[in-house]
C-alpha cells in the first residue's frame, strides 16, 4: 500500500509499547526508539513507522515526502486532566498565596473555586468558547492532540450544562480533540453550605440522568478533600456514575489524605488523580485494581508546595501512572504540558521514557482513547508531535521552553513552524 504523506529523516522517533492495557512498573521504562526513521501516513492513519529511507513500495507519485532531519517525533501528546471551561482568572488570589494564605483557607472563605464559579454562571456560551478555544490553540503549539476537559465551576445544572455544551462544540470545530467529564461535585455551592449530602444527591437524582441523556460526557469526577466532600459521598456519587454507565476518576488525596483512594480502588475507577499525599498502604490498595494514578505536579509547583506525589513508590509498587497539567485558573494555571513533563524528571525523578510514555500511551488509557491515540502503531490515529531536537531526553533538560515546531492530528499537518496552519 503506498503512502499518502511520509514524514522522513527524523533523528529520534519515540513509540511506546501497547500492551493492551497502562503499562506499570518497569515496562514504564521501555519504549521502541527509532534513530534515524520515517512515518508513513495513509487516510488519516499510521501506516508505517521504520528506520532510515521508505521502502519504494510505500511510495506513489502523489506521494508527499516532508523531510525533519534533525528533529524528534513522538505521538501527540495527551492532556489527560484538565479544567479547560471556566469564566475569569484568579490572579487576584496569588498575593494571598504569597503572604502564605492556604489554598483551603481561600476556598473556605468563599474565593477560590467559587470565585471561579461565580464567573463562569455569568459567562455567556460565546465567552467560555472563546476563552476555552484560546486555551486549546496554546496547547495544539505545545504538542498537545487531545485534552480531558472537566465540568465543575457551574455546580448548578445550567451553567454545567453550558460548559460540557462548550466542551463538546469544542471537541467537534477544534483540531485538538476533547473527552468530557462532568464534575458538578468539585466545590459545595455557597446555597447548600452545611448541605453537602443534599447536593451530592441532588447531583445523583437530577443531573447525571441529564448528562446521561444528553450524551455530554463520559466520566464522572468528585474532588474528595477535606471541607469538600468526604469519601463516603464521593463513594455514594460514583457508585450511582458508574451504575449509570459513566466510567469514573476521582480528585484524591491532593491536599489531605482522606480516603479517595480507598473509594477509587473500591470502585476500580480509571484513574485517581493528584495523590500529592497518598500513602504507601493507598498505593498498595491503587496497584492491586490497577488504578491509573494520574500526577500533576504543576500543582504542587503553584502552590508553592514542596511534597510531590511520590512517582518512584508508584511505579515500584506496580501503579501504572500519568502527567498531565490540571490547567485550571486557581491551582495550577498554565497549559504548558512539557513543563508538567520537566517537573516530571526534575522533582519526580522519573526518566525520560517514563515521562514521554506517561503522556502517551498510558494518558490514552486514562481518557480510554488506546485503541485510536497514544502509540505509533500500524491503524492508529496519525496524531504525531514533532519536535525541534535530537531526542527524548532533550526535551526533558532543556525546560521551560516550547520545543514543538510541528503537529500532526488525524494526518492533517495543523502546526507548521510552531504556527498553527487554518
Ligand atoms: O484539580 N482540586 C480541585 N480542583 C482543581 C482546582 C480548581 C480551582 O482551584 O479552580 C484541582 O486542583
Ligand atoms: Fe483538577
Amino acid at each position: 500500500m503506498t503512502a499518502d504523506k511520509i514524514l522522513v529523516n527524523f533523528s529520534q522517533i519515540f513509540n511506546p509499547y501497547d500492551k493492551g492495557h497502562p503499562l506499570s512498573g518497569d515496562d514504564m521504562n521501555k519504549a521502541e526508539i527509532i534513530e534515524n526513521g520515517y512515518i508513513a501516513i495513509k487516510d488519516e492513519k499510521i501506516l508505517k513507522v521504520g528506520t532510515g529511507q521508505p521502502d519504494s513500495d510505500l511510495i506513489s507519485d502523489t506521494t508527499e515526502i516532508i523531510d525533519y532531519t534533525g528533529k524528534l517525533a513522538t505521538p501527540g501528546l495527551i492532556d489527560c486532566h484538565t479544567h479547560l471551561v471556566y469564566g475569569g482568572s484568579r490572579e487576584h488570589e496569588f498575593a494571598m498565596k504569597l503572604n502564605g494564605v492556604s489554598y483551603l483557607d481561600i476556598l473556605k472563605q468563599g474565593g477560590g473555586i467559587l470565585s471561579t464559579v461565580r464567573s463562569t454562571k455569568s459567562a455567556s456560551f460565546d465567552t467560555l468558547y472563546n476563552k476555552s478555544k484560546r486555551l486549546m490553540d496554546y496547547m495544539l503549539r505545545y504538542g498537545v492532540t487531545t485534552v480531558e476537559a472537566k465540568s465543575g465551576y457551574g455546580l448548578d445544572w445550567e451553567t454545567e450544562k453550558r460548559q460540557l455544551d462548550v466542551a463538546k462544540q469544542l471537541d467537534h470545530d477544534h483540531a485538538v480533540d476533547l473527552v468530557s467529564t462532568f464534575m458538578a461535585a468539585h466545590a459545595i455551592p455557597e446555597e447548600f453550605k452545611g448541605r453537602s449530602g443534599e447536593f451530592i444527591q441532588l447531583i445523583i437524582d437530577d443531573m447525571l440522568p441529564k448528562v446521561k441523556a444528553e450524551n455530554l460526557a463520559e466520566f464522572c469526577d468528585i474532588f474528595c478533600e477535606k471541607n469538600v466532600f468526604t469519601a463516603d459521598e464521593s463513594r455514594k456519587l460514583l457508585s450511582a456514575a458508574k451504575e449509570m454507565g459513566f466510567k469514573l476518576r476521582i480528585h484524591a488525596d491532593e491536599i489531605e489524605s482522606i480516603g479517595g483512594v480507598d473509594v477509587a480502588a473500591e470502585l476500580h475507577s480509571t484513574s485517581a488523580e493528584h495523590l500529592m499525599k497518598a500513602t504507601d498502604e493507598g498505593i498498595q490498595k491503587m496497584a492491586e485494581s490497577q488504578v491509573i494514578g494520574n500526577l500533576l505536579p504543576g500543582t504542587t509547583f503553584s502552590l508553592m508546595e514542596d511534597t510531590y506525589a511520590p512517582a518512584r513508590k508508584m511505579i515500584e509498587a506496580g501503579m501504572p501512572i500519568t502527567l498531565s497539567t490540571d490547567c485550571n485558573p486557581g491551582s495550577c494555571p498554565t497549559i504548558n504540558i512539557q513543563f508538567i513533563m520537566q517537573l516530571g524528571c526534575f522533582q519526580m525523578k522519573l526518566t525520560p521514557i517514563e515521562v514521554f510514555n506517561a503522556v502517551t500511551i498510558n494518558a490514552a488509557y486514562s481518557v480510554d482513547r488506546a485503541d485510536t491515540i497514544g502509540s505509533l502503531d500500524a491503524g492508529k490515529n496519525a496524531d504525531i508531535t514533532i519536535m525541534d531536537c535530537p531526542n527524548i531526553d532533550y526535551p526533558l533538560y532543556f525546560f521551560a521552553t516550547n520545543l514543538v515546531s510541528d503537529v500532526y492530528k488525524n494526518g492533517k499537518h495543523v502546526v507548521k513552524a510552531g504556527q498553527i496552519i487554518e
